[in-house]
C-alpha cells in the first residue's frame, strides 16, 4: 500500500455510558448486597406462614408500578426499585422455608445451592456442549458416578443426562424406549411390529408419563393401566395377566413404567418384581423416581427401590428431595448406548464438528431435547462437594421420620381418616368428623384445602385417592415438627367445621 493511500479508518463507535453502566461490576456488587441482605432476613424468618395469595389484577398493578416509565433511553439505576422487586418476589411466593410449607414436592433449597445458581446466572455456561459448559459437564459426569454408587450399574457402561424437570426426563426416556422398540418410527413414521406400540403404567402414575404417551402418538387408549393395591403400589402378581390381555388386543407394550414414589401417596412400586416381568417379555423398564429416587442415598431407606439396578432408565429429580433449586433432573440409562436413542438426528452444523475431537465426546446435545440448557447440575454438585452425601441422607431420613410421626398423631384423632402408612415424606388423609356422604367428603377436602391456603398460615395440597379427594402434606422442611402438624390439624378442623355448619344452614 502506497504512502499516499492510508488504510481506511477502522470504524467503531464506543457504547454509550448508560449501556456500560448496566454492566458495571461495582453496581453488580451493590445489587448483590441489597438482594443478599433481604434474602438473609427471609431465611431467618421461621414464622408459620403459607402463601399470600394475591389477586392477579392487583399483583399486575403492583408489578407495573415498579417498572420504569423510561422508553427512549436506558433508565438510570434505582436501587430502591430493585429492593421493592425483590420484596414483592419473596412476599408473593409459597414460603418454602417456613414450617407452614407442607404442600408441594419442590424444596426450600439449601441456601448454598442458591448461591451457586446465582454464579451460574452470572457466568452463563449453558451445558449441552462441552465447550460452553466445561465444569458443569464435568460435574454431571462426576455426579453420575457418585449417584450410581447407590444404583449399582457397571461403571463406564451407563449414562446420565440432565433435563429441565422430571416430566421432560420421562418423555425423553419413553422416546428412547419407543425408538429402540420401533426403529422405523423416527425415520419413516411407521412401525412394522407385532402390534400397535403401547406402554404399561400403574394407575397412580404421574400425568407427565401419560402425557408423554400422547406426545409420542401412542394414544390414550393404548396406555395399559396396571392395577394397584391398597397401598397404591402396582400389584405385580396381576401384571402378567394384564399384559397378556393387552397383547391379545393387538397391543405391543414396549415399556413398563414403575413409580418410585407416586405423586399422590409417595408409594413405591415393587421394582424388583416388575423388572423380572419386563425382562421376561423383553420390555424396557423405566422407573419414574422423580420423587423417591433420592431415598437411594440413605442406608436406611434404599430398600424401597430394591431392584433398581435392573431398570433400563431412571428419572431422578434433585429439585425435590435433594433440595436444590428447580429444575434439576437427572435421567439415567443402564446402557450408555440407549442415551442417544431418544433423539436420533444429526446435530446442526453450528454445534457439531465434522472432525470431532476428544472434547466432543463430552457433548450432551444429542441426548437432551434442549439445545441451550441451564447448568442444572452445579447446585447439586457443589452441595455434594461441600457437605458430602450425609447432608441429603440425614435430611431425607429426618423428613420421612417426621412424616411417620405425623401419621402416628393422625391415628390418635378420631375425626381424621389416615389413608396410608407413609413410605416417604408424603401423607394423605381426610377430615371426616361424622357420617357424611362420599360426595360431601370429596367436596369438603377440596374446600378445606382452598380455605387453609387463603388463611395464609399453612400451605398443603389436595389429591384424589381412590377417586375421592384427600388432603396431602409433603414434608420438605426439616424445621416442621409434629407440633406444627397438630396446629395444621387444628386449623383443618376449624375450617372444616365452619364449612359443614355453613352447609347445614343452606
Ligand atoms: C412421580 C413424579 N413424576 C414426575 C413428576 C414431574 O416432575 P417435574 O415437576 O420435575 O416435571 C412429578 C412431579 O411432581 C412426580 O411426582
Amino acid at each position: 500500500m502506497s504512502e499516499e493511500c492510508p488504510p481506511p479508518a477502522i470504524l467503531w463507535t464506543a457504547p454509550k455510558d448508560s449501556l456500560r453502566a448496566a454492566f458495571e461490576p461495582s453496581l453488580f456488587r451493590r445489587n448483590s448486597e441489597t438482594v443478599t441482605a433481604r434474602l438473609e432476613s427471609h431465611l431467618a424468618d421461621l414464622s408459620v406462614r403459607g402463601l399470600e395469595l394475591a389477586d392477579p389484577g392487583d399483583l399486575a398493578r403492583a408489578a407495573r408500578a415498579l417498572m420504569t416509565t423510561e422508553r427512549d433511553g436506558i433508565a438510570g439505576f434505582d436501587e430502591k426499585r430493585l429492593a421493592a422487586i425483590v420484596d414483592l418476589y419473596v412476599r408473593t411466593g409459597i414460603q418454602v422455608h417456613s414450617p407452614g410449607y407442607m404442600g408441594r414436592q419442590f424444596s426450600g433449597a439449601v441456601p448454598l445451592a442458591g448461591v451457586i445458581d446465582f454464579v451460574g446466572s452470572v457466568v452463563n455456561q449453558p451445558s449441552s456442549y462441552y465447550e460452553a459448559g466445561q465444569l458443569p459437564i464435568t460435574a454431571e459426569r462426576i455426579m453420575a458416578e457418585e449417584l450410581n454408587r447407590f444404583i449399582g450399574w457397571e461403571p463406564g457402561r451407563f449414562a446420565m443426562v440432565t433435563t429441565s424437570g422430571g416430566s421432560l426426563a420421562n418423555l425423553t426416556a419413553l422416546l428412547a424406549a419407543r425408538n429402540r422398540a420401533c426403529p422405523g418410527i423416527w425415520a419413516r413414521g411407521e412401525h412394522r411390529g407385532r402390534g400397535r406400540p403401547a406402554i404399561a403404567v400403574g394407575e397412580d402414575v404421574h400425568y407427565s408419563v401419560t402425557r408423554a404417551a400422547g406426545v409420542l402418538g401412542i394414544g390414550e387408549t393404548r396406555i395399559v393401566r396396571l392395577p394397584v393395591d391398597r397401598r397404591g403400589r402396582i400389584a405385580a402378581r396381576r401384571v402378567p395377566r394384564v399384559l397378556a390381555a393387552a397383547e391379545r388386543r393387538g397391543l405391543e407394550v414396549f415399556c413398563l413404567v414403575a413409580s418410585a414414589g407416586t405423586t399422590a401417596l409417595g408409594a413405591f412400586d415393587p421394582i424388583d418384581e416388575l423388572a423380572g416381568i419386563a425382562a421376561r417379555r423383553g420390555i424396557w423398564l423405566h422407573v419414574d423416581g422423580a420423587h423417591g429416587a433420592s431415598l437411594l442415598v440413605s442406608d436406611a431407606l434404599r430398600h424401597r427401590l430394591r431392584g433398581i439396578e435392573k431398570a433400563d432408565s431412571l428419572t431422578w429429580d434433585a429439585h425435590k428431595l435433594m433440595f436444590v433449586p428447580a429444575p434439576c433432573t437427572l435421567l439415567f440409562y443402564r446402557n450408555a448406548q440407549d442415551a442417544p436413542g431418544a433423539f436420533r438426528h444429526r446435530a446442526a452444523s453450528y454445534v457439531s464438528d465434522e472432525e470431532p475431537d476428544a472434547h466432543c465426546a463430552f457433548d450432551n446435545g444429542d441426548k437432551n431435547v434442549e439445545c441451550t440448557k441451564r447448568p442444572l447440575i452445579m447446585p447439586l454438585w457443589t452441595l455434594w462437594a461441600m457437605y458430602g452425601p450425609a447432608l441429603f441422607a440425614e435430611k431425607i431420613e429426618h423428613l420421612c421420620r417426621t412424616t411417620a410421626e405425623a401419621h402416628h398423631v393422625l391415628l390418635g384423632e378420631s375425626d381424621f381418616e389416615p389413608l396410608h402408612a407413609p413410605e416417604s415424606n408424603i401423607l394423605c388423609f381426610r377430615y371426616r368428623p361424622r357420617e357424611i356422604g362420599e360426595d360431601q367428603v370429596h367436596r369438603l377436602q377440596s374446600r378445606i384445602r382452598k380455605q387453609v391456603r387463603l388463611g395464609g398460615r399453612f400451605f398443603i395440597s389436595k389429591v384424589d385417592v381412590r377417586g375421592t379427594a384427600a388432603l396431602r402434606v409433603v414434608l420438605m422442611n426439616h424445621e416442621v415438627t409434629t407440633e406444627h402438624f397438630r396446629m395444621l390439624l387444628a386449623e383443618v378442623r376449624s375450617v372444616g367445621d365452619r364449612l359443614l355448619r355453613e352447609d347445614a344452614l343452606h
